[in-house]
């Protein structure tokens, strides 16, 4: 990738293509006194109070800045390597590739709590494996006063949803979610009816005294990509069907509309939603709803086989950060009579981890 000029025209050469950089998209990218705050780096110019037909009146390239004078008096010095990066998209935390993993998994990514761990280099590596693997684990994390909500909001900021700001799990009388009982919970996605479903789980275990109740993760990605190569029409399906997600309690309704496998622009893996006591599929003739209803099935098989689940226990002070688009997570049943089991949960936003990622990666330079 590099830059060029030819005949006062500033030009992008990408394998083997060259196009010319329209000259208003430098000329609203100008920085300097007057044009950009220092410290926001926002615009103190409005680029729609412009004359769109701005030219390059001057220009002139070294290895590492182009100068470009412009025909309203402007004159603006550019790191070329800001150029390249907005065009190779190098900052974008979608290029961080998906590690597809099943039970085989055997090194799961742990991090020790340090109260300054979220502006450290060690914060870095454990977002960019967060983003390869879906999950991480951060071990010693405070228990005391809530402290999720510290760990949530030194992250990014606390997503808020109708089981409030954080939740606590544990069993309790007259639930209005089985998470809040002692069975076993299969592998599911939380909130599929909300609109935006959050993205990122926190759980926190403050006290974990049952021999059972253990945390179960699976691999979304992993299986829809299996179910793609296995079953192409099953995969077909359940990216196609707009499925109705549905949670009712006394205080709300909510319903959403989405597939099971969600796919983005380019048909590449976006989100799975998967919770089988409360989803309904639309009215279709006969022959469409018994596939569908198959390919459920097969995709509820993988989801719970051994083959694709991992399960381990968490310990108190063991904080599991989880991709509500791409895991499932669920839990083996225990004996309440056993003692405690209290866990903490709450979710954020991916804007958060990807605004902290980014940051870090300014501060370390990497
Ligand atoms: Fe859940």
């Amino acid at each position: 990738m590099k830059i060029e000029l030819s005949d006062n025209k500033v030009f992008f050469e990408n394998d083997g293509s060259k196009k010319e950089i329209h000259p208003f998209w430098l000329r609203e990218r100008a920085i300097g006194e007057n044009l950009v705050d220092e410290g926001s780096k926002q615009r103190l110019f409005d680029p729609t109070e412009l004359n769109k037909d701005i030219e390059i009146r001057d220009l002139e390239l070294s290895e590492r800045f182009l100068k470009v004078s412009f025909t309203d008096g402007v004159k603006t010095k550019l790191p070329v390597q800001n150029i390249i990066n907005e065009f190779s998209n190098i900052n974008d935390v979608k290029i961080i590739k998906k590690i597809k993993w099943d039970s085989k998994l055997k090194n799961i990514n742990k991090y020790e709590f340090e109260a300054d761990i979220f502006d450290q280099k060690i914060m870095y590596e454990a977002l960019i494996n967060f983003y390869k693997y879906g999950f991480i684990i951060f071990k010693k994390v405070p228990t005391k006063n809530n402290f999720i909500t510290n760990f949530a909001n030194s992250i990014g900021s606390i997503r808020r949803t109708n089981f409030g700001e954080f939740f606590n799990v544990k069993s309790k009388p007259n639930p209005n979610d089985l998470a809040y009982t002692s069975l076993s919970l299969a592998p599911h996605t939380d909130n599929p009816y909300r609109n935006p479903v959050p993205c990122i789980q926190l759980l926190h275990c403050i006290e974990n005294d049952v021999k059972g109740g253990f945390s179960t993760l699976v691999d979304g990605f992993t299986v829809s990509e299996k179910l793609k190569e296995d079953h192409p029409n099953y995969y077909k399906i359940l990216t196609e069907i707009k499925v109705r997600y549905q949670f009712i309690d006394k205080d709300v309704v909510l319903e959403d509309w989405a597939e099971m496998i969600q796919l983005d622009e380019n048909n590449n893996f976006k989100q799975v939603r998967f919770s089988p006591r409360l989803d309904f599929v639309p009215l279709m003739e006969k022959e469409k709803l018994d596939l569908y209803y198959s390919a459920r099935n097969k995709i509820s098989e993988l989801y719970n086989s051994d083959e694709y689940k991992i399960e381990f226990r968490l310990m108190p002070g063991d904080l599991l950060m989880m991709d509500n688009y791409r895991l499932l997570h669920g839990r083996t049943s225990y004996d309440a009579n056993q003692g405690n089991r209290f866990l903490q949960g709450c979710y954020i936003d991916y804007d958060s981890t990807e605004g902290k990622l980014k940051h870090l990666k300014r501060k370390f330079n990497f």
